[in-house]
């Protein structure tokens, strides 16, 4: 069966809360289960870069946040779980999409304009403060997502654009170079819950009205305690609409105790012993991850050595697709270049066969493969989603005539064309890769 790949990556510049693990981790990590589904998550440390340049605050985070999804029970078995700055395959994509990408792309992100907005509002320059580090995150986030050829990306609503710009950045390349990127989908959960802050507001490090999820017990009383309710005195009934507090006890509590609390809030519970309340309710979830969280935190060398063996993971994926892309964009070995002067015939293959993905009339997706020559080798049936033709391209890349037979349905038969001449032609593209 074929698997469809998911993505995520979190920004280490603080300290993970209790919005970030309700909703994201938690999520994310239940969706570890899901049968047919290979995820990527990690640690997008030079994300970090662009907003914090506090080096002992970056080291910080990436240890708390990496030991923060160990402890909530992500298994490094289900999940490739790396820091993105051991995957020097990153950094090297970002400029090859660099060179594809339109300076107007980038001029129209949300977040770029968002800063220049703000300079324009204080009577500032237009680019006043702005790195071109934040200019050019879109296209590093985009090298993220395509050097796995991830197909979901789950993201909050803020990040979709990013996702569409890399998929735009993704056909540039993929129409100038061949059908080496898989299009991208952004996956939105509009179900989980945005969490209310102490103060009322959507919980957020910007509002400085974070609980931290393993915030010690007694501070994590304290805090809860300060979340803001309305003045209203025991004995009086109270509204749960716009209640923080009582978001946040739904976030936790299973949907027969949100009832309980719904009633008690009609009855009138004293704002006290619903705080007390919804303190148990959090304590039970965290504390057992709280108690491993510690453990990690007292020894990063264990959490270190997850993020290595996930490192090792990710590039054995990432390292063969750079090695095909530089060869594609023209950066190969001179020896293979000669070619030009080369009578020796073997040497004198420039050309490559190669993949073609396309939509026809009837809506569906399809790819063939051609010689250099452009004779038609493999010709696919049409299939429902674009995803679906780059899954079999990939296959047929990285194990040549191997995968025909699992791809059987997908394939249409072809008059007159040689067993031999498919076989060539995907050894050819494998030996590409490799060099
Ligand atoms: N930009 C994302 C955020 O701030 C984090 C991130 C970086 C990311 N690279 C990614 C998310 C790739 C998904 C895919 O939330």
């Amino acid at each position: 069966m074929a698997t469809t790949r998911f993505l995520t990556g979190i920004t280490p510049s603080g300290t993970p809360h209790l919005g970030n693990y309700a909703g994201m981790m938690r999520p994310a990590l239940a969706a570890t289960h899901t049968p047919g589904v290979e995820n990527f998550y990690f640690l997008a440390d030079y994300h970090a870069l662009i907003k914090c340049q506090d080096p002992a605050r970056v080291h910080r985070s990436t240890l708390e946040i990496a030991a923060t999804w160990l402890a909530c029970g992500l298994d490094p078995e289900r999940v490739v779980f790396y820091r993105q700055s051991d995957i020097p395959e990153i950094p090297e994509l970002t400029w090859f999409l660099t060179c594809v990408t339109g300076k107007g792309l980038l001029n129209r992100a949300h977040a770029y304009k968002a800063a220049q907005d703000k300079n324009h509002e204080a009577g500032r320059d237009s680019d006043d403060g702005i790195s071109a580090g934040l200019f050019m995150y879109p296209v590093l986030m985009a090298a993220d997502i395509l050097i796995f050829n991830a197909h979901k990306v789950p993201v909050g609503r803020d990040q979709i654009q990013h996702i569409e710009m890399a998929r735009d950045i993704a056909s540039s390349f993929n129409h100038l170079y061949g059908e080496h990127f898989t299009l991208p989908e952004a996956v939105v959960e509009e179900s989980v819950a945005t969490l209310a802050g102490l103060d009322g507001r959507k919980m957020s490090k910007s509002y400085d009205n974070t609980i931290p999820l393993f915030a010690p017990r007694a501070q994590l009383q304290k805090l809860i305690n300060t979340i803001v309710t309305d003045s209203r005195a025991p004995g009086e009934p109270k509204e749960v609409e716009g209640s923080a507090l009582f978001q946040l006890y739904q976030a936790f509590a299973t949907p027969e105790e949100t009832e309980a609390m719904r009633q008690a809030y009609a009855d009138g519970i004293a704002w006290g012993e619903a705080k007390q309340k919804l303190f148990e309710c959090i304590d039970r979830e965290i504390a057992p991850m709280r108690a491993r969280y510690e453990d990690l935190m007292a020894h990063p060398e264990k959490v270190e050595a997850v993020l290595q063996a996930g490192a090792r993971r990710a590039r054995a994926l990432a390292t063969p697709l750079l090695a095909r892309l530089r060869s594609a964009v023209g950066l190969r070995s001179l020896v293979d270049q000669a070619s030009a002067g080369n009578t020796s015939g073997k040497a004198a293959r420039v050309a490559l066969p190669s993949f073609k993905q396309y939509r026809d009339r009837d809506g569906l997706f399809y790819f063939k493969l051609v010689d250099a020559q452009g004779r038609l080798l493999l010709q696919s049936t049409g299939l429902p989603s674009p995803q679906q033709a780059g899954q079999c391209i990939a296959q047929l890349r990285s194990q040549g005539t191997q995968a025909l037979p699992a791809l059987q349905a997908q394939l249409q038969p072809l008059e007159g064309v040689e067993q031999a001449d498919i076989q060539q032609a995907l050894q050819q593209l494998m030996d590409a890769a490799q060099s």
